[in-house]
């Protein structure tokens, strides 16, 4: 018996739609034991009522597709999946799930696949590297997607930065967020992020805390956002001075803010923001962590 434990992420970081993403801890498990027939999933914590539990649960479906490459089938499973990465909020539950169910496939059949296949097999699920790279690496991983796979970078968090994330009371589909993006941007507003995810590239890079803070804003996806996430716009434009910034994490409806101190102040007033348009969110400190996922025998 084994198990797989899973960092939540956050995707784009402001700028880098796409293609930014930073693993934080605060963590999935996965438990697995082979059986000799049947499979039998639980899951605990977050999705009890939505998730499924037969063959169509994420986590198994992703099983499936590896099991599939390397041509083998357990003959049975014992799956429990412990939640604690709130659903649909912009943390990478999905990514987790997704990366999760490849690690435990692969261990299950005899670790066939390296790292990097299995980056291309989850990105190829997910449809987008930025939550499935930094939840398999760790760290702050920057990537696209080529013909030849994903071409990624993972570089370690700048050791100050600390992280509190602000979680409204309501899911928000990556699908529903992904369909108010507009189909063209303009000249200018491009360049204004490739400037930006540059800048902020340099800063992590450099651990130069206030170019970070200066080279958050963003143009192509957090303004087509707001109209679905109420208050973020106050959450983001209204930073105490203790904040670098403010950003939508992933999808949202999760803000995230990067700060170097005072995270329990900043979590309270990110929360007030929400409150005020009349939605509960409840915030979290959870710091950055350069550790991806783990299989721990149990
Ligand atoms: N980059 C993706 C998006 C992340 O913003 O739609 C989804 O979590």
């Amino acid at each position: 018996m084994f198990k797989i434990k899973i960092p939540a992420t956050t995707a784009n970081l402001g700028p880098g739609f796409d293609t930014f993403g930073m693993s934080l801890g605060l963590y999935n498990s996965i438990e697995v034991e082979q059986k000799e027939e049947g499979v039998e999933i639980e899951v605990a914590g977050y999705g009890v009522k939505e998730l499924t539990t037969d063959k169509s649960n994420l986590v198994y479906q992703s099983m499936l597709r590896l099991f599939d490459i390397v041509d083998y089938l357990p003959p049975g499973l014992k799956i429990k999946l412990i939640n604690r990465i709130p659903l649909a909020r912009g943390l990478g539950s999905s990514a987790a799930a997704i990366v999760g169910g490849l690690l435990a496939a692969n261990k299950l059949s005899g670790e066939q696949l390296t790292t990097e296949q299995l980056l291309n097999l989850a990105t190829e699920i997910e449809g987008h590297p930025d939550n499935v790279a930094p939840a398999l690496l760790g760290g702050v991983v920057i990537s696209t997607v080529k013909e030849q796979g994903v071409i990624y970078k993972k570089i370690t968090p700048p050791a100050k930065l600390k992280t509190v994330v602000c979680i409204p009371d309501y899911q928000l589909t990556t699908a529903k967020s992904r369909g108010a993006l507009p189909e063209k941007v303009s000249f200018k507003d491009a360049v204004f992020n490739v400037s930006h995810a540059s800048l902020l590239l340099a800063g992590l890079l450099t651990e130069d805390y206030q170019l970070i803070g200066q080279a958050l804003d963003d143009r192509l996806h957090q303004p087509y956002r707001q109209g679905l996430i109420p208050g973020l716009d106050e959450v983001i434009d209204n930073l105490s001075e203790e904040v670098l910034g403010i950003v939508l994490s992933g999808s949202g409806p999760t803000a995230i803010a990067l700060t170097l101190q005072e995270e329990e102040r900043i979590g309270t007033e990110m929360k007030e923001f929400f409150a005020k348009h009349g939605i509960e969110a409840q915030y979290l400190v959870v710091y950055p962590t350069d550790q991806g996922a783990t299989i721990i025998e149990i």
